[in-house]
C-alpha cells in the first residue's frame, strides 16, 4: 500500500492512560515486548531487533535499510509497551519510506492504537519531508488493512492477482464500490 496524503493527517490522540514514546526513548526491549504481543509477527529477540536497527551487510536477508528509532513509536500503558509501529527511511535507490511492524497487544486492541502508532510514524515522515510511504501486508490481516485505509493508504496494484485480491479484501471489510479508487 502507498501513502502520500501527509496534508490530511490529524494529530495523535490517545485514550486516557496511554502515552506515546519513540523507540529511541524506550529502547529495544520495549519494542520487542510490543512486537511479540500478538504472536502474529514472528518471534522477536534482541538479535532480530538489532538486525533491523542496524544496517545489514549487502546481500544479507535482513533489512538492508535500518529502522529509524526516532521515527518509530511505542505506546505505553501502566509502564508496559502495548503498541508499536516503526519506519524505515527512504534512500537514494529506494525513495519511499516504509512503515511496518504495526502491533497492538491483544488486551489493548479495539481502541485504535495501531492507527495512532502508525499515525505518529507518518507524522514523522511528514516532518522529514519523505515524499511517499509504503508498507507490505497480507490479505488476511483485515484489522491492519482497515487501519491503513483509515489512515489514507491506498492499494498498489502491481501484480495480476492484486485487483481480485483487493476486491476480496474490500468485500470482507464491507467497503462499497466508489471508495475502491485504485481498482
Ligand atoms: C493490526 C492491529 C495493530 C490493529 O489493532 P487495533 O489498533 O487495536 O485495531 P482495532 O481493533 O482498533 O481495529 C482497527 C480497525 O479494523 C477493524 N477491524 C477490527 N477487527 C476486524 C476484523 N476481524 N475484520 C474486519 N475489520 C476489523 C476495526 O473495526 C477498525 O476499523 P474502524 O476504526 O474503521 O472501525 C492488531 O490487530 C494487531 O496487532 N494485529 C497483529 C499484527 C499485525 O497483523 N500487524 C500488521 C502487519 S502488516
Amino acid at each position: 500500500m502507498r501513502f502520500d496524503r501527509y496534508d490530511m493527517l490529524p494529530g495523535v490522540e490517545l485514550p486516557v492512560g496511554y502515552t506515546l514514546h519513540t523507540l529511541a526513548e524506550r529502547g529495544e526491549d520495549d519494542w520487542i515486548e510490543a512486537l511479540n504481543a500478538t504472536g502474529e509477527l514472528g518471534e522477536w529477540d534482541r538479535a532480530r531487533a538489532r538486525e533491523w536497527l542496524e544496517a545489514a551487510p549487502p546481500g544479507s536477508s535482513a533489512a538492508d535499510r535500518p529502522v529509524v528509532p526516532e521515527g518509530s513509536f511505542i505506546i505505553v500503558f501502566d509502564g508496559r509497551a502495548v503498541a508499536t509501529t516503526c519506519i524505515v527511511a527512504p534512500t537514494e535507490s529506494e525513495p519511499c519510506a516504509e512503515v511496518g511492524w504495526v502491533s497492538v497487544s491483544p488486551d489493548h486492541q479495539g481502541r485504535g492504537l495501531g492507527f495512532q502508532a502508525a499515525l505518529a510514524a507518518l507524522l514523522y515522515a511528514k516532518r522529514m519531508g519523505y515524499p511517499e510511504s509504503r508498507l507490505n501486508t497480507d490479505d488476511w490481516r483485515l484489522p491492519a488493512i482497515k487501519t491503513y485505509l483509515n489512515l489514507g493508504f491506498e492499494p498498489v496494484i502491481e501484480h495480476e492477482t492484486h485487483p481480485r485480491r483487493w476486491k476480496d479484501v474490500f468485500d470482507a471489510l464491507g467497503i462499497p464500490g466508489p471508495i475502491r479508487r485504485a481498482l
